[in-house]
């Protein structure tokens, strides 16, 4: 990233204007009245052939005309016109164009859009858009935009694709009562993507919360990197969710992969939270901006009220973070806070008594105590208490408490009062609610950000005793014949190639031949029917399992051949796979897509009805460390059944993330050949035992 230069597009000295106008209802006369509206400090040279002034500043027929240096160019004239315009602002050494006017790839005009991007990158400029309202910046007093006005001040930046939301988003800022130091649109993203913003975001003083409105990524991988690396929080709206698309992936892990699931886990790696809808949006913003993550899973609620205390209970199970009770010294202590028939277990139940003194005295202890990781006060309003006063009183006693690393969110239930409450709250830091649910959806993001934060930061350390000639060798065999199907057997020699713990399968073509690998590999056997034309082997008669000796070899060899024949007698027969005969344990299925954003994507779950019917699954996108592996197998609600439920032996844990480990290692190293892949099943043996794939598939790219 060349921080000069977006430093020049996003924080500009001197702004042109191409395409001002006098105009009023013009978007060229807005976006000049907007800058000198927001009390802009830099130059603003507006650009017109046709006006000397417009609104009371010198106009210049073209940024070749300019006197000074210029940072950022705003946009304003017709699509046709901007290839020229980008031409003259590369001669004129602007650093970045705003490019506000629409007509380019949005409505198919692709190739224009190319010539504008490839012209400025030419000259080293950086685009943003086309397609976008501008951008907004409180700590620059700078509305480059068509937007009416700068956002309600505060420590967060809104990036969003969508410019109408951004309009949208912008006014409400000031009825949410959140606040945002700068708006920044993004378009088409020619040029400056979301990945672009959260690098420059991240190093931005003025920016504590990144929040981002997103229709879909451009590059995956290269977002993952920026926002592991921005090291403050992001919150993402994702919109388009749909399992769009995955009706037509051939496998089962295509079909299980929405692409919504993959941008999930993307951002879950990435250690984005994730914001469920618009006004989720705002309140994970205001809760993110304003405190910090919350490092461990003990919430302490204190209410005054048992109604909102339920249901922040009912809402931290929901999102996550079930209540436990306090320990017994921090019970003992709370009830010097309460009448004798309140509760000091958790939630802390203040009664309705509560004034001043009990929420100060609780809040105050309870904040600095060790096993509280994350305090939510409750208020209901009563006709005892003053609001504001019981807001002045919290914040007062979080001050006193000394603890700045730990995060406290507030709920204030009532009328206008408890309105006025919130926002001196929010005025001094505290994200304040004004439903019990959404205070603890907010202490969520918190957590959800530490617990993400900790996932993305586990490095992935590559497997070195792997055999990518090897896989690369039968891959070039597969394409020669023309195939990107490849055979159980073939697959299996490249997941062998990767250290993945196969069951032994050999081809037999002959009858003698089976024998003889039966023999070899050991009795009993498992025999399978090796074409390329029946996928749905069991369908077909083609597998026989627990052969014991030589005479069932031969008898099993025979049948399967005339199942095959009867099922499909123009089917092209390999052969016979004989195969070690793996014991039975807990099956479970990995899987790989080629995602279209993400790239190769690693997907597991239990096995038989649980992926069928539950869709039991989760994903990552690859590489992935063993410990990730972890993470997803405790992912998945199954995972008791892996780790011993009902009495049942635990798996082998430990071996079966070291498989999804390398599994994701050898989809991704062979990325550029695999489309998509299976292990199903895959037997877990009890801890110690191991793990085995039995049957695995491959197909490959279409090039
Ligand atoms: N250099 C400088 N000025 C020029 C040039 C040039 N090369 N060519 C024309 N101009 C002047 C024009 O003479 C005019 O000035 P005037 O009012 O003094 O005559 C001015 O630039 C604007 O040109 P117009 O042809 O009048 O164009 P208009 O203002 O109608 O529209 C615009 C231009 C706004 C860029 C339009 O084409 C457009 O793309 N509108 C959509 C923008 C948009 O919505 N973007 C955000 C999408 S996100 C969302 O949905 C909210």
């Amino acid at each position: 990233m060349d921080i000069e230069v977006l430093n020049g597009l996003l924080r500009p000295k001197a702004i042109a204007v191409i395409g001002a106008s006098n105009a009023p209802g013009k978007i060229g006369y807005t976006v000049v009245k907007n800058l000198i509206d927001s009390n802009y400090q830099g130059d603003i040279y507006p650009i017109n052939p046709g006006s000397d002034e417009i609104l009371g500043l010198k106009a210049y027929p073209s940024v070749l005309d300019v006197p000074g240096d210029i940072d950022a160019a705003a946009v304003v004239v017709p699509a046709k016109y901007v290839p020229d315009v980008t031409a003259q602002c590369g001669q004129k050494g602007v650093k970045g164009l705003i490019i506000i006017a629409s007509g380019f790839s949005e409505v198919g005009f692709t190739d224009l859009e190319e010539r504008v991007v490839n012209t400025a990158r030419e000259h080293g400029m950086r685009v943003l858009g086309p397609n976008i309202v501008g951008i907004l910046s409180n700590s620059d007093s700078c509305n480059a935009s068509f937007a009416p006005f700068l956002p309600l001040p505060g420590k967060a930046a809104l990036v969003s694709q969508s410019g109408a939301l951004l309009i949208a988003m912008d006014a409400a800022t000031y009825t949410r009562r959140v606040g945002f130091d700068k708006l920044v649109s993004i378009g088409n993203m020619s040029d400056v993507n979301f990945a672009d913003m959260v690098e420059w975001l991240g190093q931005d003083e003025n920016t504590a919360c990144i929040s981002l409105y997103i229709e879909g990524l451009k590059n995956g991988p290269k977002f993952i990197q920026a926002a592991r690396d921005a090291g403050k929080p992001i919150i993402a709206l994702k919109s388009g969710v749909s399992a769009h698309g995955a009706a037509a992936a051939a496998s089962h892990t295509g079909s299980l992969a929405g692409s919504g699931q993959v941008y999930d886990a993307a951002f879950q790696q990435a250690g984005v939270v994730r914001a469920a809808d618009l006004n989720n949006l705002f309140d994970r913003t205001l809760a993110l901006s304003l405190q910090p993550p919350m490092q461990g899973d003990n919430l302490l609620i204190v209410t005054n009220g048992g109604g909102v205390g339920v249901l922040a209970t009912d809402a931290a199970e929901r999102y996550g973070l079930p209540l436990r009770f306090a320990p017994e010294d921090v019970q003992e202590e709370l009830k010097k806070h309460m009448p004798a028939f309140g509760s000091a277990k958790n939630p802390v139940d203040l009664t309705g008594m509560a004034g001043m003194d009990w929420y100060q005295g609780s809040t105050r202890y309870a904040f600095a105590h060790d096993w509280v990781d994350g305090l939510v006060v409750l208020y209901c309003e009563t006709a005892m208490t003053d609001p504001v006063e019981i807001a002045q009183g919290i914040k007062q006693a979080i001050d006193e408490s000394g603890i700045t690393d730990k995060p406290v969110v507030v709920s204030f239930v009532g009328g206008e009062q408890s309105a006025e409450a919130r926002r001196w709250l929010v005025e001094h830091g505290i994200p304040a609610y004004d439903a019990p649910d959404m205070a603890i959806n907010a202490i969520a993001a918190l957590r959800e950000y530490a617990r993400n934060t900790a996932e993305a930061t586990t490095p992935f350390q590559r497997h070195a005793d792997v055999d990518e000639a090897k896989a690369r060798e039968i891959i070039a065999k597969v394409r020669a014949e023309n195939s990107t199907s490849l055979t159980e057997v073939e697959s299996k020699v490249i997941f062998e190639a990767y250290g993945l713990p196969v069951a032994t399968t050999r081809l037999a073509t002959s009858e003698d031949e089976a024998v003889k690998t039966a023999e070899a590999i050991g009795y009993p056997v498992v025999m399978k029917i090796m074409s390329p034309d029946i996928l749905h082997k069991s369908d077909a008669g083609g597998v026989k399992v627990d052969i014991q000796d030589e005479a069932s070899v031969r008898e099993a060899y025979t049948t399967i051949l005339a199942n095959a024949k009867a099922y499909k007698a123009d089917a092209h027969i390999l052969g016979i796979a004989i195969q070690e005969m793996a014991p039975w344990g807990t099956e479970v299925i990995l899987g790989s897509i080629a995602d279209p954003t993400f790239g190769p994507t690693v997907m597991f779950g239990l096995g038989g009805i649980f992926v069928e019917i539950l869709k039991d699954v989760t994903f990552r996108v690859a590489p992935v460390s063993a410990d990730q592996g972890m993470t997803m197998i405790n992912a998945i609600k199954g995972a008791p059944i892996l780790k011993g439920a009902r009495g049942e032996e635990p798996g082998d844990l430990q071996a079966l993330s070291e498989v999804l480990s390398r599994y994701s290692q050898m989809i991704h190293e062979l990325g550029d050949e695999i489309q998509e892949s299976d292990a199903n099943p895959v037997i877990v043996y009890p801890e110690g035992k191991g793990v085995k794939v039995v049957d695995a598939r491959i197909i490959l790219k279409e090039k």
